[in-house]
């Protein structure tokens, strides 16, 4: 695994930029797992810098993104949907087709999710798959249980999750309580995983998943069996991984 401790947010959103741009340039028709929250919001604002500086091009990239809260539309300004329109898709020339997520209106969820899994699995599964982490060491919607899942599966939130998700809605009662979500599977199955955590609040998250014992209590501690995992991290994120270098 290689680690790069940033000093701050901004610095951790260049440097993770600079891996899927990597990606992108040495691959321009890759497939890129991408993710939502508040993790990779500045990583995304970098890449769309440089493609409207003309260095970068997502013209033949392909992407497919973790997960969906179920019951959102894809115009509800907290979907996932929207958020990747808002903060890469709508400013950068991937095409739109090309862009996958699933659908948090399906009336049928599990055919929903089977129908997820084909759509990862006929791209080949991600190239380079990008991830944040919940507090509770959530990867995607990948709560603690007991087992981890393998494939895109409904879960149901956990009041962790429901409540660190809360300050995007107006009350910690509008977070849906289910999402659909690529399964540990899904994600394990990309060829580089990039992780970027920053803030205090993630430090202990960091520790557990990344030198902790691996546990479907701790989803991402899963990783630590990925043979090409990238953390990066600002200094309060790492501050209890020993060993972190810049
Ligand atoms: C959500 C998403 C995850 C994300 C996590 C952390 O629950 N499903 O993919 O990693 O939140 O979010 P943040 O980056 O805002 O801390």
């Amino acid at each position: 695994m290689r680690i790069y401790c940033e000093k701050d947010y901004d610095a951790m959103s260049r440097r993770a930029a600079c891996v899927i741009a990597a990606q992108v340039v040495s691959k321009p028709d890759c497939v890129l797992g991408l993710a939502t929250g508040s993790s990779p919001v500045g990583t995304y604002k970098q890449l769309i810098q440089w493609h409207k500086q003309g260095d970068l091009s997502f013209r033949e990239v392909r992407s497919v993104n973790l997960d969906e809260y179920y019951g959102l539309a894809p115009d509800h300004d907290q979907s996932y949907r929207y958020f990747m329109q808002a903060n890469l898709f709508d400013h950068v020339d991937i095409v739109p087709e090309n862009t996958n997520v699933p659908d948090g209106l399906a009336k049928d969820p599990a055919a929903e999710c089977a129908r997820y899994e084909q759509v990862a699995a006929d791209l080949g599964y991600a190239d380079l798959q990008l991830l944040g982490m919940g507090r509770n060491g959530h990867i995607g919607f990948n709560e603690p249980c007991a087992e981890f899942p393998l494939a895109t599966h409904l879960v149901d939130l956990t009041e962790s999750t429901i409540e660190a998700n809360a300050r995007f809605f107006a009350s910690a009662d509008d977070v849906p309580r289910q999402a659909l979500t690529m399964g540990i599977g899904t994600i394990m199955k990309a060829r580089k995983i990039l992780v970027v955590v920053s803030g205090a609040d993630k430090a202990d998250a960091v520790l557990k998943a990344f030198a902790g014992p691996i546990t479907p209590e701790v989803p991402a501690s899963i990783l630590q069996l990925h043979p090409d995992v990238t953390l990066v991290g600002d200094e309060s994120a790492l501050s209890k991984l020993t060993g972190a270098k810049g």
